[in-house]
């Protein structure tokens, strides 16, 4: 039985706004189109997963307010798995307003968490381990949860046979300080440019080689325009080139979705710098359309 891959992080509402130009501030200006999907780092990779005909799941908290329907009836239309997502009464679902400027495809996000409460280690342990080949993680403000979360995943590793073992991945993107020892409990570590540009970072192929050394582990980072690089511990860096679309029309979940390909081809087998190729080329695909819909 081929298995399932689960992501792990947040679900919000993106209420996405479409601008000729680039907002000036106190000035009034008509959109050209406003949007409401669904996003979140682990809510588009699953998206994206599902697109290219994985078994997947999303498992983070949603808020039982009126956009709870949103998000399920959405998850079912792309064919995510919702079976264990913890529903809280008495919140509000996080939302992030989005600008879109239509001129080079970049996106602003201006996003609110409504003080939903994160994922717990007491939630996790109600999951079925036995289903999944693949957890991937959103490194998010719950990361002592994300670390009991994965210490338990490699506890259950050790208890079954090789074929059976869950590949874990984990991804640090915002900029904020994340408690770095859990990198070397993972097989991959996700970074995003912002985050490593906030320690000092100029390149990609630094960033990774350095990080790669210091925690002994496979460190991949995503670099906008510049493609993506990574590094195995005691092999030498590897990069893709990125793939711009004809036209950038809208960048937002562009990391999400490069995240979701390359675990795509890792699943396949194919090597690290194959799956830095096929994030980049989706990536780059993504770039090119408004949403996630028609990605693939
Ligand atoms: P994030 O969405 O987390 O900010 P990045 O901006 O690093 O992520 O983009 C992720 C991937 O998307 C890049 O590795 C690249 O392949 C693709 N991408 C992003 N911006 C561009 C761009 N301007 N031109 C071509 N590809 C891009
Ligand atoms: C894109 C995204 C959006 C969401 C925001 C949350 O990567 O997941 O869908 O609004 O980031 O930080």
């Amino acid at each position: 039985m081929s298995k399932r891959i689960l992501c792990v992080g947040l679900v919000c509402v993106d209420f996405k706004t479409v601008v000729k130009q680039y907002p000036l501030e106190d000035t009034n200006q008509r959109t050209m189109d406003t949007i409401m999907e669904r996003g979140g780092n682990a809510s588009n990779s699953a998206t994206v997963l599902s697109m290219l005909g994985c078994d997947v799941e999303y498992f983070g908290t949603v808020s039982d307010c009126q956009n709870k329907n949103f998000i399920m009836s959405d998850f079912e239309e792309y064919g995510v798995n919702i079976s264990n997502i913890v529903i809280c009464n008495n919140s509000k679902c996080p939302v992030s307003i989005v600008i879109v400027n239509s001129e080079n495809g970049s996106r602003t996000i201006l996003h609110s968490n409504r003080c939903l409460r994160e994922l717990t280690y007491e939630d996790f342990k109600m999951v079925d381990l036995s289903l999944y080949n693949w957890i991937h993680f959103e490194g998010r403000p719950n990361n002592d949860d994300i670390r009991l979360m994965i210490l338990d995943i490699k506890k259950y590793n050790l208890s079954v046979d090789c074929h059976k073992r869950i590949t874990i991945s984990l991804e640090f993107e915002k900029i904020r300080t994340y408690p770095l020892d859990i990198i070397p409990l993972v097989d991959y570590a996700f970074f995003s440019k912002d985050y490593a540009k906030h320690y000092g970072f100029n390149d990609m192929e630094t960033f990774v080689s350095q990080k790669s050394a210091e925690k002994n582990k496979t460190v991949i980072c995503a670099w906008g325009e510049c493609g993506a690089a990574a590094k195995i511990p005691d092999s030498s860096v590897v990069t893709s080139k990125a793939f711009p679309p004809k036209q950038m029309v809208d960048t937002t979940g562009a990391g999400d979705t490069f995240i979701a390909a390359c675990l795509y081809s890792l699943i396949h087998g194919l090597s690290l710098e194959e799956a830095l190729d096929s994030g980049c080329c989706l990536a780059g695909a993504k770039c090119g359309i408004m949403g996630l819909r028609g990605l693939k």
